[in-house]
C-alpha cells in the first residue's frame, strides 16, 4: 500500500464513521464501555502532557504546534493556558469540530489558530511540537518518516504518544 493510499483510507475515515466515533469518546454523552476506557485513558494523556508543560512555568512564551489535533482536546487548554497553538488535522471535520469547541470556550480569539493540513505537509519552526494518537493509523516505516518530519518543525521537543495496535477488537 503507498503512503497516499494510506492517509487517503485515514482521511475518509475521520471524515465520516471516524469523525462520529471519535467525536463522541472525546465528548462527554453517553458511551459504551470499550469507548469509556478509551475516553478516560485518552484524557490521562491529555492531563498528563498539559502537566509537563504547565510545570516549566513558561507556558504563555511557547509556540506549540499540535499535529492531527482532533477536536481540539489538546490544543484548546493549552491556549487557555497561554501558549500560542497552532493545531492541523487530515480531516475537515476534525478541525470544523474543533473551532466550534474553541469558539464556545475561548470566544473567538486567534489562538488556536486551525488548520486542515496532513501532518507532513506542516513547515515552520514551534518550541514544541506534538502528536498524540494518530501515528497508529500508519505502517512503522510511514510513521518513521512522519516522526523525522515532525522532529524537524521543533526547536526544543517533540512529544508523541500511540496505543499499541489491538488486531480484532471492535468498539
Ligand atoms: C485518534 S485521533 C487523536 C486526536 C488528537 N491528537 C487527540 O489526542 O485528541 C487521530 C487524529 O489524527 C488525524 N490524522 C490522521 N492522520 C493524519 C495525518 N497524516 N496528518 C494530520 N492528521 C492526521 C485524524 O484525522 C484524527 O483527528
Amino acid at each position: 500500500m503507498t503512503t497516499t493510499d494510506d492517509k487517503t483510507i485515514v482521511k475518509d475515515y475521520f471524515n465520516a464513521t471516524g469523525f462520529d466515533r471519535w467525536r463522541r469518546i472525546y465528548g462527554d454523552g453517553e458511551v459504551n464501555k470499550v469507548q469509556q476506557d478509551i475516553r478516560i485513558g485518552h484524557q490521562q494523556t491529555i492531563d498528563t502532557v498539559l502537566e509537563w508543560l504547565e510545570s516549566d512555568g513558561n507556558l504563555q512564551d511557547l509556540t506549540i504546534c499540535d499535529a492531527g489535533c482532533g477536536v481540539g482536546s489538546l490544543s484548546i487548554p493549552l491556549a487557555q493556558a497561554g501558549a500560542k497553538v497552532f493545531a492541523s488535522d487530515i480531516s475537515e471535520k476534525m478541525v470544523a469540530e474543533a473551532q466550534m469547541r474553541s469558539q464556545e470556550v475561548l470566544n473567538n480569539t486567534n489562538n488556536p489558530v486551525f488548520s486542515v493540513q496532513d501532518l507532513e505537509q506542516l513547515s515552520g519552526k514551534y518550541h514544541t511540537v506534538i502528536c498524540l494518537d494518530v501515528l497508529i493509523h500508519y505502517p512503522a516505516e510511514e510513521a518513521a518518516k512522519m516522526i523525522a518530519h515532525l522532529s524537524s518543525l521543533a526547536k526544543s521537543r517533540l512529544i508523541i504518544s500511540f496505543a499499541p495496535k489491538l488486531f480484532g477488537f471492535l468498539y
